[in-house]
């Protein structure tokens, strides 16, 4: 590839910023500085293996979950590129109980929050298998130069300005929306940049992969077991079986199906009626970002991820989401076994 070729995400950026109605510079600012802790974070995730940065910390945040260090590492890092930015009034991160107020000078103005997940798919930090970053933007509601409040957060996600997640896998990516389409950019390490590398990201109406906890079957609603038989039965005219992928990180496995065509499922369960992805940290920015690749993502009970109203900072939601087609047959299934109940 020539280097006049190459588009960076900061020249991107700039370019598409006139395409968001009523933002402005601060919020073109405001994702450079989460490209740049992109960059760190994914310096400090390939080389945990030398640094003894693998493993716990020995604490649980505050759901009951054990803590890796890099978990922490990279909650830091975001906290501390989006106070230095100085466009962050306040932060919501899965691995904080409360919200985390910028209080820098430079950020005395600023008028966006940001929601996180700064490393999803813990498990999978210390075995070298994908793990990833989930940010989403929001434009304060409380007014400006006041203390940021919950207020701030409890915004659905259908009033998202951004949403974009990081992928360290084989290589390290980037991939967001502002509402406009999915654009996907690929880190350069020789440069030290993302580029642009999966433009105008559409993912497939249907496919052939599901994504699901199968361990889980037993605790299942039971039209998720039937559209799972479904998907296992021989059918050469629907291309069934289909295959069963599923990571046990998120972004990796929505990410993949975003790019190949399929489903990804984090239902109700008997044990956690809520399912157990967060709806500010995780669902609402990968279902922004679903939509916007033109995909469906409900809770599969006619409700719509991005018009969902939270109501505490740490709240789940089950989700279904990925090729439209997929997703519709689903929600079919488990409405069939709701009004059969
Ligand atoms: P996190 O590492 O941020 O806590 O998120 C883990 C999530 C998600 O990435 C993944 O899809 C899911 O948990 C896996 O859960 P199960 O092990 O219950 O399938
Ligand atoms: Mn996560
Ligand atoms: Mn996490």
């Amino acid at each position: 590839m020539s280097g006049f070729q190459v588009t960076t995400l900061g020249q991107f950026i700039i370019e598409r910023q006139s395409e968001i109605p009523g933002v402005k510079g601060e919020f073109s600012r405001l994702l450079r500085d989460i490209g740049i802790a992109a960059k760190i974070i994914s310096r400090e995730v390939n080389k945990a293996g030398l640094a003894e940065i693998l493993g716990e910390t020995g604490n649980e945040n505050v759901q009951g979950e054990d803590v890796k260090k890099l978990d922490i590492i990279a909650n830091t890092l975001m906290i501390d590129c989006l106070s230095k930015g100085g466009e962050c009034c306040a932060v919501a991160s899965e691995e904080d109980e409360h919200i985390i107020p910028i209080t820098t000078p430079q950020a005395k103005d600023a008028k966006y929050v940001v929601m996180m997940d700064p490393l999803d798919g813990s498990s999978n930090i210390d075995v070298n298998v994908s793990i990833g970053t989930i940010f989403s933007i929001f434009e304060r509601v409380t007014p400006l130069g006041s203390t940021p409040t919950e207020a701030d957060f409890f915004q659905p996600g259908n009033k998202c300005l951004a949403a974009g997640y990081m992928i360290y896998g084989t290589s390290t990516m980037l991939v967001y929306t502002t509402g406009n389409g999915v654009n996907g950019f690929t880190l350069d390490p020789s440069i030290g940049e993302f580029c642009l590398s999966h433009p105008n990201i559409v993912t497939p109406k249907t496919g052939k992969i599901y994504s699901v906890n199968e361990g889980n079957k037993a605790d299942f609603p039971a039209g998720l077991n039937t559209y799972i038989d479904w998907c296992q039965q021989i059918d050469k005219d629907t291309n069934r079986p289909y295959s069963s992928r599923y990571i046990g990180s998120m972004v990796a496995d929505v990410h993949r199906n975003l790019l190949k065509g399929g489903i990804f499922i984090y239902p109700m369960t008997t044990k956690k009626p809520k399912g157990k992805l967060r709806l500010l940290y995780e669902c609402n920015p990968m279902a922004f970002i679903i939509e916007q690749a033109g995909g469906r993502a409900t809770n599969g009970y006619g409700k719509r991820i991005l018009d969902l109203v939270p109501t505490e900072l740490h709240e789940r939601s089950p989700i279904l989401m990925g090729s439209e087609e997929m997703v519709l047959q689903l929600e079919g299934m488990l409405e069939r076994e709701t009004q059969a109940q």
